[in-house]
């Protein structure tokens, strides 16, 4: 019998948390979003859950009203390198925006992170939502939706040229005849294009890995399209299950409309997970995060989302306010999403922004009842794996000592380890290099 598919698992590391006031927790270390031994002990954690991967969001704008996190945290590349030397299995991936860098920097940087780390490196790659981020890298405008995702299709396919200027045994290294490197070996993108002109070749070779693996983080319809044409993972969000299977058949369905083979792109939904030994004491941990919160944190965070509108000019408690266009040009997947539900489920501002902020989700309960959850959106081809967000304090160590060993003893779930790169434990084939494979082809 073939071997069962198995569940992949991601964490997020998010500092002092994605909820304003989850900082005042006791159990929150109040400068955790830029405390390295705090980042190290997570990953640690997730590491000996056997995790695939640990995951650094990224934005490139604050506004004195930006949650805590956001306003004091690590840039995910420099931290993603001291975790690499700090951990020894798992998937290393952070957030990096194609509409606010340079490809031959960033291609160069997830180089070296998967040289350094012996093949577990990750690039989440983003068009970057927030308006403001065109104020910090001295452009006159933020890049329409469109346009953003027109950027980014053509950013990977430069980058991956990059990655691949060296065939893998390029480097000769012989002491002897003094020969360095394999000229033949030795490939020069020139690569000319409607954003980019990049001559190359890449100063660094491609690693264990062949290429770190691209994750992809937006859900319109630009987004999907580009997650089905060229990236490895997908981080998502859905609110049912229903949703996600949607979400999933999607995806799938485009990378086979682009010639790949469905299981070459892996759904990762995010969720946060609230485990208690009991209902009652998930329940509690649940009502002590939310009790920390004003409906003016919730009325902010909500307005970040929407090009940061001011959502305090509304009464709470009649009908979500009719925005129009507003938010289409950021946050797209998200705040149609929201507007949705709002008229779907007749909301007003207070619950919208209340559900947003502190949301309960699916995952709360019992550890038997988180497993039973993550086994059914996993075999119900909801997911094939999930990135788990930390909603409380000590969400991941719950996660890790209660539900992973219930996920291991059905036998969904691995107990070791199969491989010591992220695309190994993905199950994901390491890309050949574009010129040795044409060389091949060409001498058949
Ligand atoms: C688990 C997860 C992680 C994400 N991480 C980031 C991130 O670090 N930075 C970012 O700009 N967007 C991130 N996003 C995506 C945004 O939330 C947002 O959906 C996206 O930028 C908008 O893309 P769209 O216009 O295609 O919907 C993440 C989404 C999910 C579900």
């Amino acid at each position: 019998m073939a071997r069962q598919k198995q569940l992949k698992l991601g964490a997020i590391i998010h500092g002092v948390g994605g909820n304003p006031a989850a900082w005042k927790h006791p159990d929150v270390p109040s400068d955790a979003s830029v405390n390295f031994k705090y980042y190290k002990e997570q990953a640690l954690t997730a590491e000996e859950g056997k995790f695939d991967l640990v995951f650094i969001a990224d934005g490139l704008y604050i506004t004195e009203k930006s949650i805590p996190h956001f306003l004091n945290r690590f840039e995910p590349i420099t931290i993603l390198s001291a975790l690499a030397a700090s951990t020894s299995n798992i998937g290393l991936v952070g957030t990096l925006s194609t509409s606010y860098s340079e490809p031959f920097t960033v291609a160069r940087q997830f180089s070296s992170i998967d040289h350094i780390s012996g093949g577990r490196a990750g690039w989440n790659l983003v068009t970057s939502p927030l308006e403001g981020s065109a104020k910090n890298f001295s452009k006159a405008d933020h890049p329409s939706h469109p346009e953003r995702y027109k950027i980014a299709d053509e950013y990977l396919e430069v980058t991956r040229g990059l990655w691949d200027s060296w065939e893998d045994d390029a480097f000769v290294r012989d002491k002897a005849s003094g020969v360095f490197f394999d000229p033949e070996k030795l490939h020069t993108l020139n690569h000319k294009g409607e954003f980019f002109s990049i001559q190359g070749p890449l100063n660094i070779a491609r690693s264990k890995q062949g290429q770190p693996v691209i994750f992809q983080a937006g859900s319109s319809e630009d987004g999907k399209e580009l997650a089905g044409k060229g990236a490895d993972a997908v981080f998502t969000g859905h609110g049912t299950i229903e949703e996600a299977k949607a979400f999933y058949a999607d995806v799938k369905r485009r990378a086979v409309a682009h010639g790949r083979s469905p299981d070459e792109v892996l759904i990762f939904p995010g969720i946060g997970p609230i485990v208690g030994r009991t209902e009652e004491d998930a329940e509690r941990k649940y009502q002590e995060i939310a009790s920390l919160v004003t409906i003016e944190n919730a009325l902010d965070y909500l307005g970040r989302f929407f090009e940061h509108h001011d959502f305090s000019q509304y009464p709470l408690d009649e009908p979500f306010p009719e925005l129009g266009d507003l938010g289409s040009n950021s946050f797209r997947s998200g705040t149609d999403k929201i507007k949705q539900d709002a008229k779907e489920h007749h909301l007003t501002l207070r619950q919208v922004a209340l559900r947003s902020l502190t949301p309960r989700g699916n995952f709360i309960g019992t550890p038997e009842k988180i497993a039973d959850l993550v086994q059914q959106w996993f075999e119900e081809e909801a997911a094939d794996g999930f990135i788990i967000g930390s909603n409380v304090p000590n969400g991941l160590n719950d996660f890790v000592e209660l539900v992973v060993p219930i996920l291991q003893e059905r036998g969904i779930y691995r107990t070791e380890y199969e491989a010591d790169t992220l695309r190994g434990n993905l199950g994901l084939a390491v890309p050949e290099n574009r010129y040795a494979k044409k060389k091949v082809t060409s001498e058949v």
